[in-house]
């Protein structure tokens, strides 16, 4: 049940220990995240799911395959070195603390 931190476009936070073996999109449309629409349901063809991952955790998580590197390339909000989509990215137990930042928008 690891910890995660999203943080939104204003600075606001919200937290909450979300399920192992689900999505981080999944996990953060559970819970009410306003910012991630998810609208292919998590296919990875849509890219509204898309995330920041804290500077402090792109290197502690599985590198993007080649079709999420090129749907990142779609994305709405500019792409930065910590875009990610959320639902390519499986929780468990290692990412414990978690910090996600949410882009301004994902149309
Ligand atoms: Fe559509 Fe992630 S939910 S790309």
């Amino acid at each position: 049940m690891p910890d995660i931190t999203f943080i939104h476009p204003d600075g606001r936070e919200e937290g909450f220990e979300a399920p192992e073996g689900v999505s981080l999109m999944q996990a953060a449309t559970s819970y009410g995240i306003d910012g991630i629409v998810a609208e292919c349901g998590g296919s990875a063809i849509c890219a509204t799911c898309h995330v920041y991952i804290d500077d402090a955790w792109t290197a502690r998580l599985p590198a993007p395959d080649a079709n999420e590197l090129d749907m990142l390339d779609a994305t709405a909000a500019e792409r930065r070195a910590g875009s990610r989509l959320s639902c390519q990215i499986r929780l468990d137990a290692s990412l414990q603390g978690l910090v996600v930042h949410l882009p301004d928008r994902q149309y």
